[in-house]
């Protein structure tokens, strides 16, 4: 017998499902598929044998005190190792929460911050996963265009100018401004300047998803917004930015951490004591115990490695095999290349040739927020793929454009 729907509650019912988990389902395990979908980082960049060592280790030395409960705020022996890491003096243990990855970090804020309804302004693309947890915590999302240096932020003044003139609460502006998921654009430093004082002139917060900041292989690093707010503006409260473990030492972890003012983190934890009482003991110990040993750096250094020759591989294969009028980012860093085609091909349709030719990618419409979606772009995954992967997806990809 069919579970009967109305049992399930309004919100439940009506909340979007992350596309893309969906379509990676579709296409995993599938012979001879080349994957370009997911956001999977490389088996190869995982810490495996260090990190056997230290989860051996903290059990058995430290076991009494991590595999007890412990504070939804998270383990303050890891916090103090990761504001070392980062090189942050001048923050409170208070200001920094312990979370589930990013993504458990985005929804603690759209908790505490969201009443049914607020508007939230995104960038239009963006990664679908946060868009669709964020909306389940009440909100509508507002889009603003990006183009080559990332948000155009005069069109997040026109969108909160515009939301606000129909009386509708303007809350937050969620932004990924290193390698984008999924443009793989980065923010210019102006564009960065101008947002906090937008944010700021406008009185919303800006929520900062960084969880590909350490994947830099080119060009110089940029302050992030959490730091240009605290040290150019003397403000430590519009800004909160959300980090993650996932993409340096491995997702199944499931750690990442939110930092920002310490009262909108004390609200966030209150989130947390409901949600998962508390993050995982042992984990948030032995990543502790890799920071403090100073593994982190040589790791971080070996897998940009990785990531940049595969970079470099799709984009020579991108370059050799495309038809005229495909247009790509070359992202300085991170997982993800956006493919723009010559209209008019539909990237949804072309989904299901593509894995019938044994490739897959997300189609771009995708990461687009309601009513903005755009069917020419598709957004393709590097950091998975062998090289030699890389080069026959392309191929796959290069020979139904050509003919489509
Ligand atoms: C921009 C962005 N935010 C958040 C996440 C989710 O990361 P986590 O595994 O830390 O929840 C991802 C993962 O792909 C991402 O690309």
């Amino acid at each position: 017998m069919a579970f009967p729907e109305r049992l399930l509650s309004q919100t439940t019912r009506t909340m979007g499902v992350s596309f893309i988990r969906e379509m990676l389902k579709a296409t995993k395990g599938v012979e001879g598929m080349i994957s370009l979908a997911g956001g999977l980082p490389s088996p190869d960049s995982f810490p495996k044998a260090q990190l056997a060592g230290l989860f051996k280790e903290v059990i058995e030395v430290e076991g009494a005190d991590v595999l007890q409960y412990g504070a939804s705020e998270g383990d303050d022996i890891l916090k103090r190792q990761i504001l070392l890491h980062e090189g942050e003096t001048a923050v409170d243990l208070d200001e920094v929460l312990i979370t589930d990855g990013a993504t458990n970090g985005i929804y603690f804020f759209s908790r505490a911050v969201i009443d049914p309804g607020d508007i939230v302004v995104c960038e239009a693309p963006s990664f679908n996963g946060s868009l669709v947890a964020i909306e389940a915590c009440g909100a509508e999302l507002a889009g603003a265009p990006m183009d080559e240096e990332g948000l155009i932020v005069e069109r997040v003044r026109d969108v909160i100018r515009a939301k606000r003139a129909e009386g509708r609460t303007v809350k937050y502006i969620y932004i990924i401004p290193e390698f984008q998921n999924p443009s793989g654009r980065t923010m210019s430093l102006a564009r960065r300047r101008d947002l906090i004082r937008t944010a700021r002139e406008a009185e919303v917060l800006i929520l900062e998803d960084q969880p590909y900041r350490d994947l830099r292989f080119y060009g110089e690093r940029l302050p992030c917004l959490w730091d240009l707010a605290r040290s150019e503006f003397g403000d430590n409260h519009t800004v909160t930015i959300c980090k993650s473990f996932s993409k340096i030492l491995g997702p199944g972890l499931r750690l990442g951490y939110a930092a920002g003012p310490a009262p909108l983190i004390a609200a966030m934890a209150k989130w947390a004591q409901k949600v998962i009482v508390s993050p995982e003991g042992v984990v948030q110990r032995a990543v502790a115990r890799f920071l403090e040993r100073g593994y982190m750096e040589p790791h971080i250094a070996r897998i940009t490695g990785i990531y940049r020759s595969k970079r470099d591989a799709i984009i020579v294969a991108l370059k050799e095999m495309m038809p005229s009028g495909v247009r790509w980012t070359e992202p300085e860093g991170g997982l993800f290349i956006w493919v723009t085609c010559p209209k008019p091909i539909d990237t949804d349709a072309l989904f299901s040739e593509a894995a019938k030719a044994g490739v897959a990618f997300i189609p771009g419409a995708k990461f687009y927020p309601p009513g903005m979606e755009r069917r020419d772009e598709m957004r393709l995954n590097f950091s998975y793929a062998s090289e030699a992967d890389l080069r026959e997806g392309v191929a796959r990809l290069a020979r139904l454009l050509e003919r489509s």
